[in-house]
């Protein structure tokens, strides 16, 4: 059986044992609080993660784009929810398609001109759409920032043959800079302002919020009936170091280099940069720190090298390989063809990113 040793790198290395771990964490989470999970496939984008997920107990898969959605159909998804601005009819055929191919197709409806849009779509689509009405929690990208305006919304969509108010969902990405202390307190809010906008529509319709940093808190309130996480089951330094919802042992995802130069005492050069990375940092300002506890981070990249530094810098000589968490596990998925599915030190097997690049 081929070892870890033997691989050629950069190589993104996937730790199969912990991510089906984490996805069973979170999906125990929520069925001890009758709370739904339909994870958010942005981070994976495999469907061989979507499979485990929906194996596991997942009621559903949330997406961003169509093409996502179209590329997790083999993992046997029957519920889509399509958490994004959908506005071109030119798109109606796809998403006829998709609806075709599902028991359940949800959509978003995200201010009152874009449900104008929606309506449009859906019209062309010619298919029922269930439609999740967004809130804006504090993000302040996508949803409602006032109860008028869901009202609005909640009227084009009763007027349109095709739509149904199923639901509220807001995206609460801001409570990944909040002090983990703080947490509690922050979702709290989120809810009371999501659950306000709800009650002003329509009490009886359920809330969908929940990312990877909030999903089991908001799943104990008991005020929430869906969660959808994304980046949980592999981890990164936002969420193991910065949010400190999971601990470092249980991060799944790696990325394997090796030292290709030390130019200058202080620095070392490693074969991964911005192409294996992205440009993402957390906000300890690094890309990605070594795994092991050394204090050896990368702290800026090119296309193609890294920059080392750290106390313990000195000490890499040229081939020796690191084993890096990386800052933001999402781009650095989507940058790679596939991952190298480990069990310790053995590769077990490769995964398809499947909906890598599928931004449209
Ligand atoms: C609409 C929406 N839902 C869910 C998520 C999942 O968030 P996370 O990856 O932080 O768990 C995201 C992430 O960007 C999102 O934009």
């Amino acid at each position: 059986m081929e070892s870890v040793a033997e691989l050629t790198t950069p190589v993104v290395l996937l730790d199969r044992g912990k991510t089906e771990n984490n996805i069973r964490a979170m999906q125990a989470a929520c069925d001890a609080e009758g709370v739904k999970l339909w994870p958010h496939i942005k981070t994976h984008k495999m469907v061989e993660v979507a499979r485990r997920q929906l194996a596991a107990g997942a009621e559903g898969l949330t997406c961003a784009k169509l093409g996502e959605a179209e590329a997790m159909l083999p993992s046997g998804v029957k519920r889509i929810f399509i958490a994004h601005s959908l506005v071109d009819a030119r798109e109606a055929s796809r998403i006829a398609a998709l609806a075709d191919q599902l028991e359940e197709l949800r959509v978003a409806a995200t201010s009152p001109a874009q449900a104008e849009a929606l309506a449009k779509v859906a019209a062309a689509a010619k298919r029922p759409l269930k439609v999740m009405l967004a809130v804006d929690s504090g993000l302040g990208r996508e949803g409602v920032r006032c109860a008028a305006d869901a009202q609005k919304i909640a009227a084009v969509i009763e007027a349109s043959p095709y739509l149904e108010l199923a639901g509220f969902y807001t995206h609460e990405g801001q409570l990944y800079a909040a002090d983990p202390a703080e947490q509690q307190a922050k979702v709290d809010e989120v809810i009371d302002r999501v659950a306000a906008v709800r009650d002003a529509v329509n009490p009886k319709l359920p809330l969908w919020p929940g990312c990877s940093v909030t999903a089991k808190l908001m799943a104990a309130t008991g005020r929430v009936q869906v969660v959808r996480p994304g980046a949980y089951m592999f981890g990164d330094i936002a969420l193991a170091v910065t949010s400190r919802v999971m601990p470092i042992s249980d991060v799944a995802i790696h990325v394997l280099a090796t030292v290709v130069d030390r130019p200058e005492p202080g620095l070392a050069l490693i074969d991964a940069g911005s192409k294996v990375f992205s440009s993402d940092k957390s906000p300890q300002g690094v890309h990605a720190m070594a795994v092991d506890g050394r204090d050896i981070q990368v702290v800026r990249v090119n296309e193609e090298h890294g920059y080392v530094r750290g106390k313990e810098v000195d000490a890499l000589r040229i081939g020796d390989r690191l084993k890096l968490m990386v800052a933001h596990v999402c781009p650095v998925i989507n940058l790679t063809d596939r991952v190298v599915v480990t069990e310790g030190d053995q590769v077990v097997d490769r995964w398809t990113v499947d909906a890598r690049g599928r931004v449209q």
